[in-house]
């Protein structure tokens, strides 16, 4: 991966705000080059705030997880697309993904699918029906991206190795639950710091509270930016 180690940190702005997340990229400043927009945010207008920032230069994601049939997805992807942002992401259901990777054209927008939410283990597949266990369906769902036409894959830093293996440098591997050594986990429950993310082939960092929550969050994205620029893949 070439790109500068500082535009790949992702700041996750889960804020209840829109002047909460202003001040934050503010203090931010040109120390994060990219942001992460979610459902919270958006509830509370953050989606005009997601086309001011792709306004002010800076890369965006939003953190949308679309699903629904497919000239839905196609239609709201357009939509997107014509916001400037950068990452737009959908459950990894074929059809879903297809109507999103069709829809994209030549924007410039990426779609990341999201495999299996990471807040899923094996009973919660089989209760929903599903047959195969995570480790499977995670495979599965990655080869289906692929043929689908994608351009990512949102997955654990856990599961990077496994999915770098398996699909190479054909998808974008963007890894969130990431803990600088010594920070809190708060809910995560598999952490890996930004250096061993790297290492095992994640593209790009998504950060929230260890940044946001920080006494100096300027200082804590730099340190961050820095341990990705030292890492090996
Ligand atoms: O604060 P923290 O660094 O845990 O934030 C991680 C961000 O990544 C949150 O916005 C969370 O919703 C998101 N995310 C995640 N795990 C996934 C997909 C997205 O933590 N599997």
């Amino acid at each position: 991966m070439s790109l500068p180690a500082r535009d790949r940190l992702i700041v996750a702005l889960d804020l209840a705000s829109v002047a909460e997340a202003e001040r934050t990229v503010l203090r931010l400043g040109e120390a994060v080059s990219f942001y992460k927009i979610g459902y919270e945010l958006v509830m509370a207008g953050g989606l005009g705030f997601a086309g001011d920032l792709a306004q002010a230069g800076k890369n965006v994601f939003l953190d949308l997880k679309l699903h629904d049939i497919g000239n839905t997805v196609s239609r709201a992807t357009e939509r997107a697309a014509e916001l400037g942002v950068k990452f737009l992401t959908v459950h990894a259901f074929p059809q879903t993904m297809k109507a999103a990777a069709d829809a994209r054209g030549k924007s410039g927008l990426k779609i990341l699918a999201v495999t299996v939410l990471t807040s899923w283990d094996d009973a919660d597949l089989k209760e929903a029906g599903y047959s195969l266990g995570i480790k499977d369906m995670v495979a599965k769902r990655a080869e289906q991206a692929k043929a689908a036409g994608v351009d990512g894959l949102v997955a654990s830093a856990a599961e990077a190795a496994m999915l770098k293996k398996q699909v190479g440098n054909s998808l974008l591997l963007v890894t969130p639950g990431i803990r600088p050594a010594g920070s809190a986990a708060g809910d995560q429950k598999r952490i890996m710091t930004p250096a061993k993310a790297i290492a095992a082939g994640a593209d790009y960092l998504v950060v929230g509270r260890p940044i946001v929550d920080a006494p100096d969050p300027k200082a804590a994205a730099d340190a961050i930016v820095a341990e990705i620029a030292q890492a090996k893949k």
